[in-house]
This record gives C-alpha cells, sequence and structure tokens, in this order.
C-alpha cells in the first residue's frame, strides 16, 4: 500500500458496496495489506486532524429501542476503555446493556492481536457463539477491536465463520451506528477496517465502567515498531489529544466525585512529540493534571526511551502523581534488546532506573518480560535474571515470544524449543513471585492509604481495593468504605495481595 493509500481510509472497505464475502475478500487484497514494515514506517507525518462534530445522525436515533447490546472485551485498558466508548454510542442509539450474551440482541467481540493464544481464544469464542445466531435469527455478531486490522484473521472469518455479521476496525469505531444499520439492512457480512489513522475524534459518547477509577487517552497509535509488536499496524499512528481536551476530561471526572484517572496511550512517554506548533510533552501535561483536584492520576505504558528528565521532576513532586511506574524492559540483554529494536541497552535502562530512584527513593517499578525472543541464548536470559533483581521490580507480566505474522521478528529463525521457553517462563516467574512478595513483607504492622473499589472477589464480607503503588489489600471495613481512599493497617502480607483492618474500624471496636 501506498502512502496515499494509507492516509485515505475511505479507500478501504467500503460498507455500501453490497459485496458477497468472497468480493469483500478480493478488495481487501488490493487495497488492505498484511503489516509490512517497510510501508509501515513511510507513515506520513502530516497533520493529525481532530474531530470535534461526532454526532449520532437523526436517521438511527430509535435504532436501538427494545433492543440490548453485549460487548466482550479482550486485550489491554484502550480496549476496554474502546469498550466504553461502544458503549456509549449503543447507549445513545436507545440500546440497553445487558450482562450476558444470551440476553442480547447485539454482541460485539472487541479483540486483542498481542500473542497468539488471545486470538484463539476469541476464534474459540466466535464459533462457541454460533448456537446463539441459531436460537436468535435477528441477533448480530460483530468482530472489533486490534484483530479485525489483520487481513488473515478478516479472511479467516470470511472464510470459515459465515455467522459473524460485522467486522470493523479501531479506526471505525465512531462509525458503529452506521454499521449497525447497514448490518441489520445487508445480508452479507459487512466489513468496514480502514487503515485510516491520523484522526483524533473527540466529544464521542462513553459509558464508563463504575464511578470510581477512570480511564483517559492522551494519546492513540505506536510508531516505536519493537520488532515482535503487531500495535503499530493494528492502531496506527502516534497521534496525541489536545492537552486542553485532555485536562478538559480529567476536570470533569473530578467534578462527578471520581477517586482516580489512568491516563491511556501504548507509548505515553512519544506524548506531543507529533504537536507541531507547540512543545509540550507528558511532564508538562502530568504538570498541569497534578494541580487538578483529583486524588490518584497514574499512567501507563511508558517506553523508557523517550522517559526524559522533566517527566522524572514532574512525578518526584508527589501529590497526586502516584509512585509507582510501570515500565516495560522486555529483556536485560543488549543484545535482544537490539534485535528487538527496543532501542536503548541494558546499562541505559538501569541509569533511566538510577535517575528515577534518585528523584523518586520510594518509587515501585514493575514492568513487562518476553522470554524465549528467537535464538535468545541462556546466558542473555540469565542477564534478564539479574536485571530484574538489580532493578528490584515489584511485579512483572511476563510472556513467551509469539510470533506475529507480518512484523519483522515473524520472519526469524529461531533455534530456541518451546519447552525450554516454558523453563525460561517458570524461572523468571520465580523470581518474581519472590521480589513481589519481598515488596509486600515490608508493609507488614503499617498504615497504608488504601482505595476502596468494592467487595472483594473472593470473599463478598470482604472488601478490596489498592493503594498509591497498586498493590491489592483485601480490608476489613464497613461498605461506606466503597469509593474513598482509607487508612489501612495491613495484617498479613501474601505474594500478590496483603490483609488489612480500615484505622477507623478498630478505633470503633475500640469504643465499642
Ligand atoms: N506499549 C507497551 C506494550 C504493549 S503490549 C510497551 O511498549 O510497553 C504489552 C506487552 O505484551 C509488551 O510489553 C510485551 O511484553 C508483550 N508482547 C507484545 N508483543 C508480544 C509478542 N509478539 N509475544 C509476546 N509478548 C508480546
Ligand atoms: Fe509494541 Fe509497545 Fe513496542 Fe509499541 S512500544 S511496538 S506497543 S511493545
Ligand atoms: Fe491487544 Fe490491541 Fe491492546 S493488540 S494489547 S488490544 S492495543
Amino acid at each position: 500500500m501506498n502512502e496515499e493509500q494509507r492516509r485515505d481510509g475511505e479507500q478501504a472497505v467500503n460498507p455500501s458496496d453490497k459485496k458477497s464475502a468472497k468480493d469483500y475478500s478480493q478488495y481487501f487484497e488490493t487495497v488492505y495489506t498484511p503489516p509490512s514494515l517497510k510501508d509501515a514506517k513511510k507513515r506520513g507525518k502530516e497533520e493529525v486532524a481532530y474531530h470535534h462534530d461526532f454526532k449520532i445522525d437523526e436517521r438511527f436515533k430509535e435504532m436501538g429501542n427494545g433492543r440490548s447490546f453485549y460487548i466482550r472485551t479482550y486485550g489491554c485498558q484502550m480496549n476496554a476503555h474502546d469498550t466504553e466508548v461502544m458503549a456509549g454510542i449503543f447507549m445513545a442509539l436507545g440500546y440497553n446493556a445487558v450482562e450476558t450474551p444470551e440476553e442480547a440482541d447485539v454482541i460485539l467481540l472487541n479483540t486483542c492481536a498481542i500473542r497468539e493464544n488471545a486470538e484463539n481464544k476469541v476464534f474459540g469464542e466466535i464459533g462457541f457463539l454460533k448456537h446463539l445466531k441459531r436460537d436468535n435469527p435477528n441477533l448480530l455478531l460483530g468482530v472489533c477491536g486490534c484483530m479485525s486490522q489483520e487481513e488473515s484473521v478478516v479472511n479467516k472469518i470470511l472464510k470459515s465463520y459465515p455467522h459473524v455479521d460485522m467486522i470493523f476496525g479501531t479506526h471505525n469505531i465512531h462509525r458503529l451506528p452506521e454499521i449497525l444499520n447497514e448490518a441489520y439492512l445487508s445480508k452479507e457480512m459487512v466489513v468496514e477496517v480502514w487503515s485510516k489513522e491520523g484522526d483524533v475524534i473527540e466529544n464521542l459518547p462513553k459509558v464508563r465502567k463504575g464511578n470510581i477509577k477512570a480511564w483517559v487517552n492522551i494519546m492513540y497509535g505506536c510508531d516505536k515498531f519493537c520488532t515482535y509488536c503487531i500495535v503499530p499496524y493494528t492502531r496506527g499512528k502516534e497521534r496525541s489529544r489536545r492537552p486542553e481536551e485532555i485536562i478538559q476530561e480529567v476536570r470533569q471526572l473530578a467534578a462527578q466525585g471520581y477517586q482516580e484517572v489512568m491516563l491511556l496511550g501504548q507509548n505515553v512517554n512519544a506524548y506531543g512529540k507529533d504537536f507541531s506548533d507547540m512543545e509540550y510533552r507528558l511532564g508538562d501535561l502530568m504538570d498541569e493534571i497534578r494541580q487538578i483536584g483529583i486524588p490518584r492520576v497514574r499512567f501507563t505504558t511508558s517506553h523508557p526511551r523517550d522517559f526524559d528528565d522533566h517527566l522524572i521532576e514532574v512525578l518526584a513532586k508527589g501529590g497526586n502523581l502516584m509512585d509507582h511506574i510501570h515500565l516495560p524492559v522486555q529483556s536485560g540483554s543488549t543484545d535482544v534488546l537490539k534485535i528487538m529494536a527496543r532501542k536503548y541497552t541494558r546499562e541505559q535502562f538501569l541509569e533511566l532506573v538510577r535517575k528515577i530512584k534518585t528523584a523518586m527513593p520510594d518509587v515501585a517499578l514493575t514492568t513487562d518480560i518476553i522470554v524465549g525472543y528467537p535464538n535468545e541464548t541462556e546466558e542473555q536470559f540469565e542477564e534478564t535474571m539479574s536485571l530484574y533483581r538489580e532493578v528490584g521490580f515489584e511485579m512483572a507480566y511476563t510472556y513467551i515470544y509469539s510470533p506475529r505474522e507480518g512484523t519483522p521478528a515473524a520472519k526469524m529463525n529461531d533455534n530456541v524449543p518451546m519447552d525450554v521457553k516454558k523453563d525460561r517462563l517458570q524461572r523468571l516467574n520465580a523470581l518474581v513471585n519472590e521480589l513481589s512478595a519481598e515488596s509486600m513483607k515490608r508493609y507488614k504492622g503499617q498504615i497504608v492509604d488504601v482505595l476502596i473499589e468494592g467487595e472483594s472477589k473472593k470473599n463478598p464480607d470482604v472488601l478490596a481495593g489498592y493503594t498509591s503503588k497498586n498493590k491489592l489489600v483485601n480490608v476489613k471495613a464497613p461498605k461506606s468504605a466503597i469509593g474513598k481512599i482509607i487508612p489501612v493497617k495491613i495484617i498479613e502480607t501474601k505474594s500478590w495481595s496483603m490483609d488489612g483492618e480500615a484505622v477507623e474500624t478498630q478505633t470503633m471496636a475500640g469504643v465499642n
């Protein structure tokens, strides 16, 4: 695909072309190519287009009357937040939200493409949902999210899952009303996957999950092109929301009584790099958000490469900026990092950690790690283990490398057998467990602030919440504590959580 085509999303599949499934697949071959690093790197530096004119067309306002929707979400918090936007659009169309797919008139699977097993889960679910279509022929089944940006996935659904009614991409979410309308009218599968990626669409409706913590997008896309990763292809190029839009959204959330915001982006440290009219980066944004009266502010995910000194300086001011940074390292070996195209060395990463710890001595660092990268040697894996200990990470998400079609790493020969990869994952996980347990132990007997989110999943008699460092605490406290930040005395610590008692409860018990 050339740049012109990439820019002009409308040239992609046009939903009003009523073609058969077979025709669509031919159409894809000409305008929609699989992920290609060469093509994607040609991404234009053209201005990001901001749209503020989202409106539900009068024609569609009654569409959802008497109908209900259910969205199943896979993948990262960005996907979960997209689900909130789609739920907002459904509600604006008059649909009701339901809790199970069995009750729904429209089911959407908001998918993730990050690893093969994520995709397999979705295909399993699409197959499983077929029986609901048999029971209710009017049911609409849609597939959206990152998998629908992959040509191979779209072709597989067209060929093997004809009971799917709609497929739409991550750049097409705001087109949900039109896509639904088309699906109701058409007997064929509706496919709308734009490769258009230069847009930021504001004022989309949102129905947020809960009223305690809220996600706020600060940027979209990723231009880092780590050699293993599918995200730059499924989410498009990096584009930042304007600071005033973000600040206004955070202010509104504060006014509505939210206790925490999580600022979202695939690589939030690249925030503002795409502004051509001003020098304004994540540090500047955090410095402004710091002054908004919302108790807790977090961000995810950081890329070590763009983590600048100004950001560290601002984070060190504390206040509502939490003392926890999720900083994916992926590997402790400079050679592996090089093949991953992470563009930092082991030493540079350790230097960044040193700077962060100097400015924020009590910071909690967590990370993501991939083991079993193509041709990873035992020594290189050991370097990951030693780096983990040296940094003293308090938690990690760990993965076995999964080849993603179209990415440079998928073409590499790999001499590491799967059982070796599994063994490395186990060894790493044992270390992750050990350091997590250690980080928890330090709190025994201490009083920490916990944002109480609700009943514990395991035991409804106990409440659960998170500390500023994002550690899970099960708390004995009255239900009235839900939604509040309360001091909790830690009684017991485990590998992944702590048990505690609300300090007020103890005092009250003392009085009685
Ligand atoms: N933008 C974030 C990561 C998003 S994906 C960042 O760069 O930090 C979340 C994690 O999934 C990554 O950090 C990586 O550890 C893992 N991951 C991504 N692609 C993968 C692949 N092909 N195989 C295994 N793990 C992968
Ligand atoms: Fe993927 Fe994160 Fe790398 Fe972007 S920075 S390519 S999202 S791992
Ligand atoms: Fe998955 Fe897409 Fe997120 S691939 S991790 S849902 S950006």
